[in-house]
């Protein structure tokens, strides 16, 4: 169960193609992540899978059926979205009980299933609450609870967290590979967070214009990005490009190479330059150098003693480096 496959799809909305035909296999059980920038056609790709939007061409196979068609309450899928859209008058246990009302099922039952999901989700104590009551990632548990209890095929999670303040973000980002490692289902989930794209998926898909760049596991898009494009987009903080003759050298148009692959010395080098900003976390150094190969962001171990207006050095780790050529696409 939880198997989808697009095949050819596209969307349209008048004259505006943003989705061009596009193909993806997402396997049973897996956690995939879609990101890319904003305006990339991520929540239109959800929402076409939800069937929330009709495609404008292609197919939808859900468990190897054709789906395309089918209404979103038929496709067994749940979606979570980022505002959780709870009814503030209802307790959390009426909440998350509310597809089963719906769908008329056996109130024994139903409450067998609250209780289950509010296991899971560690909302036990905070059954008989209004959302008013809960904080910003209690309520987000509290839409996910809502999910759960439909026992979909596959969830279906719209930028989930993006309301969350930062820590609780790490958290529910954990609470949520949990739950996927507890329930096993197949799970879609968008964000242009790259850092959690990077930290829950097993598959990443990054979209720029409706288009699919590349697919791949976390480490694979990290070691081996197929262009320019996402090169730039995984890794935090961002690949370092440089062109011109030091690139020619490497028989390249274009050179990238990691903050964390490149060594840093206040004596020598590779590539002379000058400190313009210095942030000091303890844990790691980040260094902004002006080079003549133009800004390098380089990062460094916790003891670097390096400030601005510092003259460092800097050494690529040649093993590290990643070559394109004139079209971006990697050599
Ligand atoms: N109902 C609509 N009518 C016309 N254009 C739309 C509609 N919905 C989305 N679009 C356009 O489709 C493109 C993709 O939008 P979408 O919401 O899928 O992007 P996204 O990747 O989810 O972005 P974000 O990260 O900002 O949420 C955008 O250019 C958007 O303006
Ligand atoms: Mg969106």
């Amino acid at each position: 169960m939880g198997q989808i496959e697009l095949k050819g799809v596209t969307k349209r909305f008048g004259d505006v193609e943003v989705i061009p035909p596009l193909d993806l296999m997402i396997d049973e059980g897996e956690f995939v992540v879609f990101v890319g920038p904003s305006g990339c056609g991520k929540s239109t790709l959800l929402r076409l899978i939800a069937g929330l939007e009709d495609v404008s061409g292609g197919h939808i196979e859900i468990d190897g059926a054709d789906a395309t068609d089918l209404p979103p309450a038929k496709r067994s899928l749940a979606m979570v979205f980022q505002s959780y859209a709870l009814y503030p008058h209802m307790s959390v246990r009426k909440n998350i009980a509310f597809p089963l009302k719906m769908a008329k099922i056996d109130p024994a039952v139903a409450k067998e299933k609250v209780e289950n999901a509010a296991r899971v989700l560690n909302l036990g104590d905070y059954l008989e609450r209004r959302p008013g009551q809960l904080s910003g990632g209690q309520r987000q548990r509290v839409a996910i609870g809502r999910a759960i209890v439909r026992e979909p095929a596959a969830f279906l999670f719209d930028e989930p967290l993006s309301n969350l303040d930062a820590a609780l973000r790490v958290n529910m980002r954990l609470e949520i590979s949990e739950l996927h490692q507890k329930l096993k289902t197949t799970m879609v989930y968008v964000t242009h967070d790259q850092v959690e794209a990077m930290t829950m998926a097993d598959k990443i898909v990054v979209l720029r214009a409706g288009h699919i760049e590349q697919v791949g596991s976390p480490l694979e898009l990290y070691r081996s990005p197929r262009n320019l494009f996402v090169a730039g987009f995984i890794g935090s903080p961002k690949m370092n490009f440089i062109e011109g003759a030091e690139a020619a050298k490497h028989d390249a148009h274009t050179i990238g190479i990691r903050p964390e692959h490149t060594l840093v010395s206040a004596t020598e080098g590779r590539w002379k330059g000058k400190v313009t900003v210095s942030e000091h976390l303890g844990s790691d150094t980040f260094l902004h150098v002006e080079t003549e190969h133009g800004l390098i962001n380089v990062r460094g171990d916790g003891e670097v003693s390096l400030h601005a207006g510092d003259t460092a050095y800097l050494s690529p780790d040649e093993s590290q480096l990643h070559r394109f050529d004139a079209q971006g696409m990697a050599i």
